[in-house]
């Protein structure tokens, strides 16, 4: 585990050095204040920069999530960062980045320390101890001549106190390491990043391995949800993910339903009966 000093500030040329030989990384910009990461490259993209940049800030204004929402984050202690991306793959293919982002996410938290047992709740989140640590919004764009991608981040890693509103639902690294020290932002965005250009050379065939990984640190798999599909709500439990990273959900009725992308994923609290092994599970609020 790395410790911050007393310094805690991101640190653009460690950032870049390390990164060096990369793809991601080509340039890295550190902004003291944004509006917001994602907006900021995606005019960027617009104005043709290459796959690769990389932009942080250590504050947002209007920081964006998912479905409308505001993403929030005190300034300087945590990861807010988005990356362009040009993908040399044919755009079916690109909705697989988000998977890819949910994996380096994990995997930077694990490598940060051995404790830390992040899981991902299909599509977009992160969870630590049954709280969401993470999200992710990955937009595609066309300007400047071609498609290309936004993969918005928000890694919370200082934070210690949230909204009541949230205190239930949110937490950051720190506070599921219960470190007394603000934590490396630096290291734990260089460890993302590396996983993150890794697993973007596995569009293709090495996809399903990538399934594999994700689906051992599924933190949706057995649990009783409602999905707003398309309007619609779709009861049941969430039985499997496809070899496409797609959502398998059996239904109340017994039929099976496969989720691409539902809008909003909910568990449900009570007792389920798990479709894979029979048993039976109580599953918290
Ligand atoms: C979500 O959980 O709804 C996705 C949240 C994504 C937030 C990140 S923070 C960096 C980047 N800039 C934004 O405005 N949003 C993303």
């Amino acid at each position: 585990m790395s410790l911050a000093p007393e310094y805690t500030a991101l640190q653009p040329r460690r950032l870049t050095t390390a990164l060096a030989g990369h793809a991601l990384g080509t340039e890295v910009q550190v902004h003291e204040t944004l509006a917001s990461t994602s907006d900021h490259v995606r005019d960027l993209g617009s104005a043709g920069y290459p796959h690769g940049l990389v932009v942080l800030a250590e504050e947002q204004t209007v920081g964006r999530g998912r479905r409308e929402n505001r993403w929030s984050s005190p300034p300087g202690q945590d990861l807010l960062l988005s990356v362009l991306l040009r993908p040399e793959v044919k755009m079916d293919l690109w909705p697989r980045t988000t998977t890819f982002a949910a994996l380096a996410i994990c995997r930077a938290i694990e490598s940060f320390h051995a404790s830390l047992q992040p899981a991902i709740k299909w599509p977009n989140d992160v969870y630590l101890n049954d709280r969401k640590v993470a999200g992710i919004l990955a937009e595609t764009f066309t300007g400047g001549g071609s498609a290309y991608m936004v993969l918005g981040i928000g890694l919370n890693v200082n934070t210690t106190t949230y909204p009541p509103e949230l205190s239930q639902q949110a937490t950051s690294v720190r506070l599921a390491l219960g470190s007394s020290t603000p934590l490396d932002r630096n290291t734990i965005a260089i460890s993302l990043l590396k996983h993150l250009d890794h697993l973007l050379s596995r569009y293709d065939e090495h996809y399903p391995q990538v399934v594999d990984e994700v689906r051992q640190r599924s933190w949706l798999l057995g649990k009783k949800l409602t999905a707003m599909v398309d309007g619609a709500e779709v009861r049941g439990v969430a039985a499997t993910l496809n070899s496409e990273g797609h959502l398998v959900v059996q239904r109340e009725d017994g039929s099976v339903m496969t989720l691409t992308s539902a809008e909003q994923v909910r568990p449900v609290a009570g007792e389920l009966r798990c479709a894979a092994s029979g048993t039976l599970r109580r599953v918290a609020g």
